[in-house]
């Protein structure tokens, strides 16, 4: 299969992260590469881009696309979350931009063996690095009904996140739920029919959850945040696209916090704290792609973007 994936809300990635001639990017979230190519053409002729991925397959397909770049493009096998210290391990110790753009890519959602897709059977995997830590069929057969409730309520915001826990753990107490389609069934059992939504398979909201979980995805997105605004240099860029509202929402508040200056309790009459902004935002609401990107690519649509600028 070739691995593509259209890099969402290009035009606007670059007006927001600014890449020229000398400086030296972060792409988070190499993926097809789509915006890592973007970046290397946009930073000629001797700008440099560092590109992670906890996807062996993703680095090894973009990195034969991007090869062609030569030493201006360095993959690197790991989690954005740490990507200063992988960084300061190849000597680089300041950035002029991070680009994260965040979840699966098309090429990880059409692999059935990967198991992203409630599709088609496959195994119950969902990690993005399948080399390190538990897969979805682990967290379903393992975990108590009170925590996949947690989860499939939390991370997937779903109404019937109790039942369906109920469903796979009296489910699994028979035989262990191994495969994408079998925990389908068992959510379609769930959720009653008269509350499908006409446009959401029962099945999003759950699977979501449980890739959200497995891939730890909130919490590398916060240290992730915060290691890519740490290295900034100062007029560094820092720029993310989520694509559903709880990535947005930390994206959100992580920013606002970092804008902020005092942070000394209000009945204070003058500051104490000496606290400085660490950063200016230079999206005042999440920028959503235009009507034509989303006609094109249904992934656009739920994209946000929000952007930083370092002080
Ligand atoms: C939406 S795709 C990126 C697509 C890419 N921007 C492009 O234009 O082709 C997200 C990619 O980031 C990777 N990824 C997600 N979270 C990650 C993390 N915390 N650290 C490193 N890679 C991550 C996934 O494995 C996936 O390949």
């Amino acid at each position: 299969m070739e691995f593509r994936h259209a890099p969402v809300m290009p035009e606007e990635a670059l007006r927001f992260l600014a890449p020229r001639s000398g400086g030296v990017y972060v792409d988070g979230t190499l993926g097809g590469g789509g915006h890592s190519q973007l970046i290397l053409e946009a930073c000629a002729p001797d700008g440099i881009l560092y590109a992670f991925d906890r996807d062996r397959a993703a680095l090894s397909a973009a990195g034969e696309r991007l090869a062609g770049f030569g030493d201006r493009f360095h993959p690197v096998h790991g989690n954005f979350a740490e990507m200063a210290e992988a960084l300061r391990a190849s000597g680089v110790t300041g950035i002029n931009g991070f680009l994260l753009d965040l979840g699966v890519s098309s090429h990880q959602l059409d692999t059935a063996e990967r198991g992203f897709s409630f599709q088609t059977d496959a195994p119950l995997d969902m990690r993005m690095d399948t080399g390190s830590g538990p897969s979805a069929g682990d967290l379903v057969n393992e975990l108590p009904e009170t925590e996949l409730t947690r989860i499939i309520r939390e991370y997937g915001e779903e109404r019937w996140a109790q039942r369906i826990a109920r469903f796979i753990v009296a489910t699994r107490t028979e035989s262990p739920v191994t495969t994408t389609l079998r925990l389908v069934d068992i959510i379609k059992g769930a959720v009653p029919r008269g509350a499908w939504e006409e446009r959401l398979h029962p099945a999003t909201r759950t699977f979501q959850a449980l890739r959200i979980a497995v891939n730890d995805e909130l919490g590398s997105l916060e240290r992730g945040l915060a290691a890519g605004v740490g290295i900034l240099k100062p007029e560094g860029r820092g720029v993310v696209i989520s694509f559903h509202s709880l990535e947005d929402r930390i994206v959100k508040l992580c920013f606002r916090e970092l804008a902020r200056g005092c942070i000394c309790p209000r009945e204070l009459p003058l500051c104490g704290c000496g606290h400085v902004p660490e950063v200016t935002i230079l999206t005042s609401r999440a920028v959503r792609p235009g009507e034509t990107e989303t006609a094109a690519n249904p992934r656009a649509r739920s994209a946000r973007l929000r952007a930083v600028e370092k002080r």
